[in-house]
């Protein structure tokens, strides 16, 4: 589904990916973990076509990204669902709003499928009751949520998410995970996600892949790297 082969990147003297060489099978739900620094964001940039390497590639559903036209790269990313940081939500728009944003921007869907395709969202997200609230009326965890609604609208068949648990306490920080492995699951999408948070990291991957100085160090099922012999990935993950 996703190949990322031998990925190069210099910002100035700071070469920050140095030959990332990792592969994503559809449907799966993989986790980049890493210290902050390491090159988590750099490399999801990547692989939505925001940034281009140096060299290497970012090969989607055998097109490389990394080389596509922003016209073409437009028409793929049309099939990626996106939640960053910060959770970008319109301050001006209600929650419905926000959803139904997606929809109302690239299809011609008429007026009552989009109400009933985004109350289904809000209700698989716990939003239902929120609808009519502006985003700057809801909770971190809320705003999150509604994010995640937003980014899976489109029915992408790819989900990035960049630090969703960032800025929230531990008990919304795994409801928040748990609530993108059952979207994932549910709407069956091939779901990147990178996070610092190791412990729900563990609880949600299929495959995780430790990222370090912008090499990737380890990779492997939450229950391989736990058991690995590795002192680096003892320290990290135990
Ligand atoms: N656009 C940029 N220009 C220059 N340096 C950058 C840019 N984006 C990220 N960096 C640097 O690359 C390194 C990795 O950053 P990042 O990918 O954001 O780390 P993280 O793993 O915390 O997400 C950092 O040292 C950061 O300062
Ligand atoms: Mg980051």
């Amino acid at each position: 589904m996703i190949k990322v082969k031998k990925l190069f990147k210099t910002f100035g003297s700071q070469t920050v990916l140095h030959g990332v060489d990792f592969e994503i099978k559809p449907g799966e739900i993989l986790v980049i973990v890493g210290e902050s620094g390491s090159g988590k964001s750099v490399l999801l940039q990547h692989m939505i076509g925001l940034l281009r390497p140096d060299s290497g590639s970012v090969v989607i559903a055998d097109q490389d990204i990394s080389r596509l036209s922003e016209q073409k790269l437009l028409k793929v990313r049309k099939d990626m669902g996106y939640l960053f940081q910060g959770g970008a939500l319109y301050d001006f728009m209600t929650v419905f709003e926000n959803v139904a944003f997606p929809l109302r921007e690239h299809t011609r869907m008429k007026r009552n499928a989009v109400m009933t395709k985004v109350q289904d969202i809000l209700k698989l997200v716990g939003l239902d009751a929120a609808e009519g609230k502006f985003p700057s009326q809801l909770s971190g965890g809320m705003q999150k949520r509604a994010a995640l609604a937003r980014a899976v609208i489109m029915d992408s068949r790819i989900l990035f998410c960049d630090e969703p648990t960032s800025g929230l306490d531990p008990i919304k920080s795994r409801s928040i995970m748990d609530l993108i492995h059952t979207i994932a699951r549910k709407l069956k999408c091939t779901t990147v996600i990178a996070s610092h948070d190791i412990v729900n990291s563990l609880r949600i991957a299929d495959r995780i892949v430790l990222i370090r100085q912008g090499t990737i160090v380890a990779q492997g099922t939450p229950d391989q790297l736990r058991s690995s012999q590795d002192a680096y990935l003892q320290e990290f993950f135990n």
